[in-house]
Order: C-alpha cells, then sequence, then structure tokens
C-alpha cells in the first residue's frame, strides 16, 4: 500500500465509523443500521457455505472446515441482529412487497460494485471465483470490520437496553478477527509471503476507491440510506430471531 492510499484509508475508515457509529448511537436511525447489518451477514452464509463445498471437492479439507465454520460465524451475526431489531421491535422489510424498481434500488450496492469493478459476476461465483480474489478481498473486509464492531459497541450508550447488542457487537468483532486470520493464513498456504502482502494491498486500494464511490453516492442521495426496516414482527422474522443463534446472549 503507498502512503496516500494508507492516508485515504484512515480518513474513509474513521469517516465511515464515524457515520456508523453515530447512526447506531440515535435510535431513530439504529433499526436501520441493524437491519442493512442482519441483511449483509445473513446473505453471506450460502456463498460461504458454496466455497466450503467446493473446497471439500478440490481435495483442500483445511479451507473447507474453515469455509463451514466461517458461514456458521455469520448466520449467527445474522441472527444476533435479528434479535436486536426484534427487542426493538422491529424487522427486516419484506423484499417481496416491494416494486421491483425499488428493491433493486435498494440491493444494490455502489460500494461493492467499486470493490469489484472489472469483475463479472461469473468471475465472482462461488464456484468459480479464484481463491486469492476471495481470501485478500475478504481479508482487508473481516479485518476491517472487525474494527468496526468493536467501535460501535464501544459507541452505544451505557443503558440496560443497549446491553444485549453491546454483547453482541463485541463477540461478533472477535469472530470477524478470527476470520481475518485463517484468510491470511489460507493464502500462505498457496503463496509466497510477498505475493500475499501485495494480493493484500491490492485489495486496501480497492477499498479505499469503493469507499469514495460509496461515499459520493451517498451525497447524491442528500445522505439518507434506503429504509431497510419495518414496524412489527412477523413470524418468520420471530423464529428466525429465536433459534438459539447465541447463547452466550440468550440471559442478556
Ligand atoms: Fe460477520
Ligand atoms: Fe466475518
Amino acid at each position: 500500500m503507498n502512503f496516500w492510499t494508507h492516508l485515504l484509508h484512515l480518513a474513509g475508515s474513521g469517516a465511515v465509523a464515524y457515520i456508523t457509529a453515530a447512526n447506531i448511537r440515535d435510535s431513530k436511525t439504529r433499526p436501520n443500521v441493524l437491519a442493512g447489518f442482519q441483511l449483509a451477514e445473513s446473505g453471506s452464509v450460502p456463498f460461504l457455505e458454496a466455497l466450503s463445498q467446493r473446497a471439500a471437492n478440490e481435495g483442500d479439507e483445511w479451507l473447507a472446515e474453515r469455509l463451514a465454520r466461517h458461514a456458521q460465524d455469520e448466520r449467527r451475526h445474522g441472527q444476533i441482529f435479528a434479535q436486536a431489531l426484534k427487542r426493538l421491535n422491529k424487522q427486516v422489510i419484506d423484499f417481496k412487497s416491494l416494486p421491483k424498481t425499488d428493491t433493486d434500488e435498494r440491493r444494490r450496492s455502489p460500494f461493492f460494485e467499486a470493490y469489484f469493478e472489472g469483475y463479472s459476476p461469473e468471475q465472482l461465483s462461488p464456484q468459480t471465483i479464484d481463491w486469492m480474489v476471495f481470501f485478500a478481498s475478504t481479508y482487508i473486509l473481516e479485518l476491517d470490520a472487525s474494527k468496526e464492531f468493536a467501535r460501535m459497541a464501544r459507541a452505544l450508550p451505557d443503558d440496560d437496553a443497549s446491553v444485549f447488542l453491546q454483547k453482541g457487537l463485541l463477540s461478533i468483532a472477535s469472530d470477524e478477527t478470527g476470520h481475518a486470520a485463517y484468510l491470511h493464513e489460507a493464502m500462505q498456504r498457496r503463496v509466497s509471503y510477498a505475493e500475499a502482502e501485495e494480493a493484500i494491498a491490492h485489495w486496501r486500494t480497492r477499498k479505499v476507491n469503493a469507499l469514495l464511490a460509496m461515499v459520493g453516492n451517498l451525497f447524491q442521495r442528500s445522505g439518507k440510506f434506503p429504509s431497510m426496516v419495518q414496524d412489527g414482527v412477523s413470524p418468520e422474522m420471530a423464529a428466525l430471531a429465536e433459534e438459539p443463534a447465541a447463547p452466550e446472549l440468550a440471559s442478556v
């Protein structure tokens, strides 16, 4: 990573962490932040499971096992956010009830479009994605997520209502650190240390550029995120939130 990218990275992550921390601290914007995380965390599960299957087919048991555990962790993270939403008597909106164009608008992430610029959907599918692309791009996201979730936990007000979410965020942060660690190891099992560092630097630069793209998009929307929550809890969501996702949090 060159020095300029490094500075922009620090500024970019700082700005995003600041916006997210402010949005999670504010009880009016908190549900939308939680819903966004629930969708992102649960959404990664089928992808990771398919990758685990592929690693097993390719004879890499070490990787298959870690990817399977990674998928389980992300499912648990989604459930923690679902539970936190349920405690606010909210749930993720039912995308089926929205007009199609509206759904596309909400789902399209300018961040991911920019992060994976130049890659076709086919090249990013779990069946074909280049392993090094997966390891390095995900390593960067997991590493940053671990710091951002810990920062969000600290940003929450110190009241009884926040204890569940605070503990949940800290346990998620520690899982994300573990994900970054095994992805780093996975890279070093395949390429030299120098090549792994080069791949990491490449994806760090991409992330900085993607953050800039996202901030630009946010300004166009005059600082508003599209809403992803609705009031009440449907039976399916209640069931999801009830799954014993986080035994260590059940008593909170
Ligand atoms: Fe996660
Ligand atoms: Fe993760």
